[in-house]
C-alpha cells in the first residue's frame, strides 16, 4: 500500500479526527480492539481515537515490559484514568528480559522486542478478550526508516511483509500513519489530551533497551533508568527535540576513593529536530554538561566516565540501537 504523507499546513485535525473515528467504526463495527498505549503522544492519540470511536468495545492496555522509565506504568495509568480512559497494566516483564537474553545484535534485540509485542503479548491479550483488531500509533517517519533499512522500528510489520491476520491472528488499524509527530502533536491537542502528553518529548517503542548497548538486562537497565531520570531533570527545561542517556558496553577505567574503578560509562544526547528525520545536538552550556557529569557519577552505581554526544544525525541515528 502506497501511504501519502499529510503535511502539518495541509492538516485540518478536526476534520482528520472524524474522518479516523469514522474509519475505525467501520472497521471494526460490532466487534472489539484492543491498543497497547505507552504515554507517548502517537499511542496517547489513537487510544483517543479507539475510545471516541468504540467506546467500550477498545480494551487499552499499558505493557510493563520492565524497559519504561521511573514510575512510567502507574503515572500513564493514573493519568488516562483522569481523562475518563480506562486502562489496564499486563506485567510482561518476565516474558521481554527473557526474549532479550543473552542478544547483544541490534537488530536482533528489535526483532525480539517486536516478536516479544506482537506475537507473544497481543497474541495473548486478542486471544482472550475477543478482539480481532489492534490499534496503534505508527507514524510516518518510523516506516520511512525501516522501508530504507536503516533501523527496524517495533511497529512496522504490514510494510516489511508481514501478515498480522496470518502470524499473529488479529489485524492492525494504524489511523496516524500519514503523520509525522509534529501533525500528530496538533491531533492529539485537538483530541483534549493535555500538554505533558502532546508536547512530550518522543520515546522509542522498545523503550530503555534502545540505550543499552550490548545485552539488556534487568540490572542494566536499572542504570540507565537511573540516568535517564537525571537526564530528563536536568535537560526538560531547555526545550530540546528529545534528550537521552545511554549505556555503553565498554566499561572503562576510572578512580574513586583514590583506587582504581574499571566502571560503567554513560552517554548523553540532546537533540534540535522537527520530526526526526534529522537532527543536531543541542548547544549546552558547560555548566549544564558539568552537572550532568557529576551528578550521574554520584548518583548512578559504577559509573566513572560520562560524554556527550556532538553528532548530527546523519550520520548518527537519535537513538543508538
Ligand atoms: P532514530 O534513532 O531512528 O530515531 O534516529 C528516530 C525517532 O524515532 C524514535 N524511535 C522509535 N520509535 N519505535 C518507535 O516507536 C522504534 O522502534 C523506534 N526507534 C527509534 C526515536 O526515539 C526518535 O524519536
Amino acid at each position: 500500500m502506497e501511504i501519502k504523507e499529510i503535511i502539518l499546513e495541509d492538516l485540518c485535525p478536526q476534520e482528520f479526527i472524524q474522518k479516523k473515528i469514522d474509519e475505525i467504526s467501520s472497521v471494526v463495527g460490532e466487534g472489539l480492539a484492543i491498543n497497547a498505549l505507552s504515554g507517548g503522544v502517537d499511542s496517547s492519540a489513537v487510544t483517543m481515537l479507539g475510545f471516541r470511536a468504540l467506546g467500550k468495545r477498545l480494551k487499552t492496555y499499558f505493557i510493563e515490559n520492565g524497559l519504561m522509565r521511573e514510575n512510567e506504568p502507574q503515572q500513564v495509568v493514573s493519568l488516562f484514568k483522569e481523562l475518563g480512559v480506562p486502562v489496564e497494566l499486563f506485567d510482561a516483564r518476565k516474558l521481554f528480559f527473557t526474549a532479550l537474553k543473552g542478544i547483544t545484535d541490534p537488530e536482533e534485540k528489535r526483532e525480539a522486542i517486536t516478536q516479544a509485542f506482537y506475537k507473544e503479548v497481543f497474541g495473548k491479550l486478542v486471544k482472550d478478550s475477543g478482539a480481532k483488531f489492534l490499534l496503534q500509533g505508527t507514524n510516518y517517519t518510523d516506516i520511512e526508516e525501516t522501508v530504507a533499512g536503516i533501523k527496524r522500528q517495533h511497529n512496522i510489520l504490514e510494510q516489511l511483509g508481514i501478515d498480522t491476520q496470518k502470524q499473529y491472528g488479529y489485524k492492525v488499524i494504524e489511523p496516524l500513519i500519514e503523520l509525522r509527530k509534529p501533525a500528530v502533536r496538533e491531533v492529539a491537542k485537538v483530541l483534549g489530551l493535555p500538554e505533558a502528553i502532546f508536547g512530550r518529548p518522543p520515546f522509542p517503542g522498545p523503550a530503555l533497551a534502545t540505550r543499552v548497548i550490548g545485552e539488556v538486562t534487568p540490572e542494566r537497565i536499572e542504570i540507565v533508568r537511573k540516568a535517564t531520570k537525571i537526564v530528563e531533570e536536568e535537560l526538560s527545561a531547555t526545550g530540546a527535540f528529545q534528550y537521552l542517556a545511554v549505556l555503553h558496553e565498554d566499561k572503562v577505567t576510572g578512580i574513586r576513593d583514590g583506587k582504581r574503578d574499571f566502571g560503567l560509562q554513560i552517554e548523553v544526547r540532546c537533540w534540535e529536530s522537527v520530526d526526526a528525520k534529522t537532527g543536531s545536538p543541542t548547544k549546552l552550556s558547560y555548566d549544564i554538561l558539568d552537572r550532568l557529569a557529576q551528578n550521574i557519577t554520584q548518583q548512578v552505581p559504577g559509573v566513572v566516565s560520562v560524554t556527550y554526544n556532538i553528532t548530527k544525525k546523519p550520520p548518527s541515528t537519535i537513538e543508538v540501537i
